[in-house]
């Protein structure tokens, strides 16, 4: 059972005797004119195993050509133009880069890659087919939305991880990297199979001993690693590296020294690592080093490590978390959300082509609810890519399940208006439309680790499964990923799916309800882990995620016309609508004002009675997931069963101290009793 945990949605479990009488698949796989060790080789490899697992029969593959083959019932997977050289038709439609063709008409099937990556993608998405039972006839190409979608591990090099909940590191253990990657290999194919195409190893508070010899050795090893699947891997840099690795006794962006440090070590790293993907960078962002201490632009400090990496390709992903975590909360108008719109509206097309910022979905940290970036509507000449977070930091640390999509979507699906004209931020600003940009795409945090369920539990890897998903297409359907996911990794009974389903639809509403609701922020302790609530440590201290609640008030007034000005940062329409209290919807409403408990909502409660109501709520959907999975006994196997029980009994309890612990906090606060008699002083 420890490998249906390792395989995730990849196990190819036997199909069900009433299903396998359907199945048509040709008994022979050719991986098109390709060498060991490369996607197409891969695949051809993935298939014969997923067809053995599935269908319990023996596809030989041979990986030569056609060598005469035409004309026999076969799976052909390669590259269009291996494709071209084997005779192959030349109708298929326009592929763009990562894209493929998949065409299971007739007797044989052709899966078609514009490059051997895709080729591989191709391969998973027929196995994800068969493995679902649909043995359909379909005939279509698929190309990404946009050309970045990429993972975030924020691995320590002592093999803790940032941030991570299920167990150490898969790359790093004391300072070097580890001498058995099986599990990087493992998730590379993971990663692979949901179309990721790039990661970066090391966390954003980086350590640069990742950039001695020894470990840029390593670092070729972990590459090598992942390259059968099309992964390509790249790493966090330490802006002070130059002084504090290097010797140097400056790490300023302009200094002569610093640019030839930045530049050798840049051409060792493509050395070990030939098709590294890039750098990602934080830079003077809570306490971390960057170029604002030499009076550096923020530009300055990116372009630097972009031209490094020009001769070879690479790109920098610049991150925009940047912000004052010592700011005086004692100020009205001081705003951690502004931020990123001070330290970069005025850096757009400062910046070398091959720097990407990547903006954090919303203004200020993963929170359980929270309106997109305005940044995302101010680059018109920077590319730019969104900042998703999987490992459940703010939203239970995966001893809660939540189903991060429907949150993703208030995002992804946010029409930001730019211009007056439709600018969707999946759709036309991600996907390079709204501004013609080449570079631009998607980066998630993930963070799994040793831990033999990848994520710490069985649930959270429908995160990571639909994250991959959406950065293909940000229009996918959250239920329909979900049901895909279902089958997967539990097979093929409707209550298994409809039980999953319907939990994790309700399950990021609720928890909203009992954690933080009305745009208030999750709740949580964020002067410690994160974890739990504590309303109190959000107010008086300077990181800025400020609820301002005191015993008339509460919300956090970004108005122009009498606050911290945050809404005047969105295109003129969307500004419009957040400046005033009528026009906010109640969902953000106190991440945009600052107004009595007794303010009435669209719904007609008052502020405070919704938070009363919305925490019971979300409290007894909770309460009501181990039921729920009780009912699944028997019908998956004993282990991820029980462990998953486990999880889910603990959530109910603890979604009951949160909502408690909420709801007396601002009882406390308010002196205003609960109009239905269940919080107050008894
Ligand atoms: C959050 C998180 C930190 C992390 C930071 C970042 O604040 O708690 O651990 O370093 O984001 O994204 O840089």
């Amino acid at each position: 059972a420890a490998e249906d945990g390792l395989n995730g949605w990849l196990r190819y479990a036997r199909l069900p005797r009433g299903m396998l009488r359907h199945a048509k698949v040709p008994t022979h796989i050719i991986a098109l004119n390709t060498s060991q060790a490369s996607p197409v080789f891969t695949a051809g490899k993935e298939l014969q195993k997923g067809i053995q697992g599935v269908l319990g029969q023996n596809p030989e593959v041979t990986y030569e050509g056609l060598h005469g083959r035409q004309g026999e019932s076969s799976i052909l997977v390669g590259t269009i133009e291996a494709y071209a050289d084997a005779g192959g038709a030349a109708d298929i439609p326009e592929l763009e880069e990562d894209g493929f063709w998949l065409n299971t008409e007739g007797d044989s099937v052709e899966i078609v890659g514009q490059n051997e990556r895709g080729a591989l993608y191709g391969a998973f998405e027929y196995l994800s087919m068969i493995a679902q039972g649909n043995f359909s006839e379909v005939a279509y190409a698929t190309n990404p939305s946009a050309p970045i979608r990429w993972i975030n591990q924020w691995d320590n090099m002592d093999g803790t991880i940032e941030r991570g909940y299920a167990g150490l590191s898969i790359f790093f253990e004391n300072n070097v990297i580890v001498s058995n990657l099986t599990r990087v290999y493992e998730y590379a194919r993971l990663l692979s199979s949901i179309r990721v195409n790039g990661i970066i190893v090391n966390n954003v508070n980086a350590n640069p001993i990742l950039l001695s010899l020894e470990n840029m050795a390593g670092l070729g090893r972990i590459a090598d690693a992942m390259r059968p699947w099309g992964v390509r891997i790249g790493v966090s840099l330490n802006f002070a590296s130059p002084q504090t690795l290097g010797g140097l006794d400056t790490y300023d962006p302009f200094d002569k020294s610093v640019i030839a440090w930045w530049t050798d070590i840049t051409d060792k790293l493509y050395e070990h690592v030939p098709d590294m993907v890039g750098y990602l960078v934080k830079a003077n962002s809570e306490g971390q080093p960057g170029p604002l201490t030499y009076n550096r632009t923020l530009a300055d400090g990116a372009n630097l490590f972009a031209k490094a990496l020009q001769p070879y390709g690479g790109i920098v992903m610049f991150r925009a978390f940047v912000y004052d975590h010592h700011l005086s909360h004692e100020n009205w108008y001081n705003d951690r959300a502004n931020g990123q719109m001070e330290f970069f509206k005025d850096l757009d097309g400062a910046f070398e082509d091959n720097v990407v910022i990547q903006i954090k979905y919303g203004p200020i940290d993963f929170q359980v609810r929270e309106p997109p970036s305005p940044l995302f509507a101010h680059l018109p000449n920077t590319a730019s890519a969104i900042e998703l977070q999987v490992t459940q930091e703010y939203y239970g640390q995966q001893c809660h399940l939540v189903y991060i999509p429907p949150l993703w979507r208030t995002i992804l699906d946010y029409d930001l208006r730019v211009d007056g004209q439709k600018s969707v931020v999946g759709t036309d600003i991600l996907s390079g439309k709204t501004f013609n940009k080449k570079l631009s795409g998607y980066a998630a945090v993930v963070n799994v680790g040793l831990n033999t369920t990848w994520l710490g539990t069985h649930l959270a890897m429908s995160n990571l499964y639909a994250y991959g998903r959406l950065a293909w297409d940000p229009t996918n359907d959250d239920v329909r990923m979900l049901e895909d996911w279902t089958r997967l990794t539990f097979g093929f009974d409707e209550t298994v799916l409809e039980t999953i389903t319907k939990m994790s639809m309700v399950s990021w509403p609720a928890y909203e309800n009992y954690t933080g609701n009305l745009g208030i922020q999750t709740l949580t302790d964020i002067t410690g882990p994160h974890y739990g609530p504590n309303p109190a440590s959000h107010d008086g201290n300077g990181w800025g995620m400020w609820t301002r609640a005191n015993e008339h008030s509460i919300g956090m007034d970004r108005t122009v016309w009498n606050g911290t000005g945050n809404a005047g940062y969105y295109p003129p329409e969307i500004a419009a609508m957040y400046e005033k209290v009528e026009t906010t919807p109640d969902e953000l409403l106190l991440w945009f004002h600052h107004v009595p408990y007794t303010q009435r909502l669209k719904n007609g409660n008052t502020v405070i009675q919704h938070f009363y109501d919305a925490h019971y709520a979300g409290a007894e959907t909770a309460f009501g997931f181990p039921a729920q999975w009780a009912a699944l006994e028997g019908k998956i196997d004993r282990q991820r069963f029980e462990e998953t029980l486990f999880r889910l009994e603990y959530q109910a309890g603890h979604a009951i101290v949160w909502r408690d612990a909420i709801n007396q906090f601002y009882f406390n606060k308010s002196s205003i009793p609960d109009a239905r008699g269940r919080v107050g002083n008894y």
